[in-house]
């Protein structure tokens, strides 16, 4: 079978700058695949590739069928409606209330009627634990919350595919652990593959299948939990273990 998502070899330059460097990566469907790896990796610029926010220099993108960069009207809708996105710090619409930011591609991309909308609403902010929120504003929810309704806003269109930006960047450790639940709860109860960003080993231990680590504008390391825990490459040693000595700079 062939994989989900394919990243083939993909370089992307900002002028002098190749922050990837030919990275090639595959994703099967169900899988959880954290990409690590120190802040200023690359990480976040990979994710926008693959969202379409970046156009590789070289290389292409493959999801679920589609080379993502080659796609006419009807294709990028439907590409849209296979993939949701989890921004860094939830990225909500500040002037839309919970339930217009969930609802907001419903509304954009589905023929759904008002009643039909509502009633998915409901059903993903009651899987992300926020049920009765709807009329909120995002300002006076807590980080977690907002969270949350990122998530709901993330599977609102039954994705095949969420894409995470360091989802537990800037939250306290229980908040953390009750997003690292969720992310896992929405793959095994929805299926839906995930590809999420982090600097956080824990998270990864808790919830990858998979782990591809960025260094120099390439994976230096792509395997399993229990494969990155025996690792003996000094830095993929580093990194897990957070020490500032090493092959790798800190800084
Ligand atoms: N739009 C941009 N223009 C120029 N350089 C960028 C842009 N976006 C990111 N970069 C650079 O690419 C590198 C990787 O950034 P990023 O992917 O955000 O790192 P991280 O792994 O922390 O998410 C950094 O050196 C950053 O300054
Ligand atoms: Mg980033």
């Amino acid at each position: 079978m062939s994989a989900l998502i394919s990243i083939k070899n993909v370089t992307k330059k900002f002028k002098d700058l190749t922050v990837l460097d030919g990275v090639n990566l595959e994703i099967n469907s169900g899988e959880i695949v954290y990409v690590i790896g120190k802040s200023g990796s690359g990480k976040s610029v990979l994710l926008k590739n693959m969202i379409r926010l970046f156009k590789p220099d070289e290389g292409e993108i493959h999801i679920d069928g589609l080379d993502i960069f080659k796609l006419d009207e009807k294709e990028l809708i439907e590409f849209r409606k296979k993939t949701g996105v989890l921004f860094q710090m939830a990225a909500l619409f500040d002037s839309l209330t919970v339930f217009d930011n969930v609802s907001f591609t419903l509304r954009r991309f589905t023929k759904y009627s008002k009643s039909e909308i509502k009633d998915i609403v409901d059903e993903k902010l009651a899987l992300v634990g926020l049920r009765g929120y709807e009329n909120s504003w995002p300002a006076s929810l807590s980080i977690g919350m907002q969270k949350r309704v990122g998530l709901a806003r993330a599977i609102a269109m039954e994705p095949k595919i969420i894409f995470c930006d360091e989802p537990t960047t800037g939250v306290d450790p229980l908040l953390g652990a009750a997003v690292d639940d969720l992310i896992k709860k929405l793959n095994r109860e929805l299926g839906v593959t995930v590809m999420v960003i982090s600097h956080d080993m824990e998270s990864t231990f808790r919830v990858a299948h998979r782990v591809a680590m960025l260094y120099n504008g390439k994976f230096e390391f792509t395997g399993t939990t229990e494969e990155l825990k025996n690792n003996d490459n000094p830095i993929v040693r580093q990194f897990v273990t957070g020490s500032a000595h090493g092959p790798m700079s800190v800084i």
